[in-house]
């Protein structure tokens, strides 16, 4: 069984002007796919905070899995994207490419999400948008992927052998 985090980045939820419903729909999802939930951190959009939540949950409860929601956009406030790279000691770029080219064919205002993936230690972060309806249709599509290449990284082999 993979453990996750699920950090949501959001001012309104952290002020309370906001339900935080994506950050409910990933812990369903995930525990549907049979990962045990360590942590859900609600987060202003702060980078610095967001950092020391994704290096807490990394390095001290070493999850397998981070998934974030929300501050990936324009916003001046939106810096979900830069707290991750600042973190992660490997890109995993090909996951968010693969958000974008199959969100784009849902709507094009996928362009505007900046969200990123990287690999810190043995964990796999990954940035999703902030709707509730981005978040599911991006988990639906991404599970099954993430799954392999978290088998991939939690085993000594230096190449995928499932392939
Ligand atoms: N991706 C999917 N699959 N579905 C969506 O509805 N919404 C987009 C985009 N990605 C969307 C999506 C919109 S409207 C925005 S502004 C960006 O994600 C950034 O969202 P965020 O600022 O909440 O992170």
């Amino acid at each position: 069984m993979y453990t996750a985090g699920i950090i949501t980045a959001s001012d309104k939820g952290y002020n309370g002007e906001r339900i935080d419903e994506s950050g409910k729909i990933i812990i369903e999802i995930l525990q549907r796919y049979g990962y045990k939930i360590e942590k859900y951190a609600l987060i202003p959009d702060e980078q610095v905070k967001l950092e020391k939540e994704m290096i807490y949950m990394s390095d001290n409860l070493r999850v397998n899995l981070i998934l974030t929601t929300g501050g990936t956009g324009f916003s001046n406030r939106d810096v979900t994207p830069e707290a991750t790279k600042n973190i992660i000691t490997k890109e995993a770029n090909g996951i968010a490419e693969a958000i974008r080219y199959y969100s784009l064919q849902l709507t094009k205002r996928a362009m505007l999400s900046r969200g990123v993936s990287g690999i810190r230690g043995n964990t796999l972060i990954i940035n999703l948008p902030g709707s509730p309806k981005a978040v599911r249709e991006i988990l639906e599509y991404i599970l099954d992927t993430i799954y392999h290449g978290l088998q991939i990284l939690n085993s000594d082999t230096s190449e995928c052998a499932r392939c």
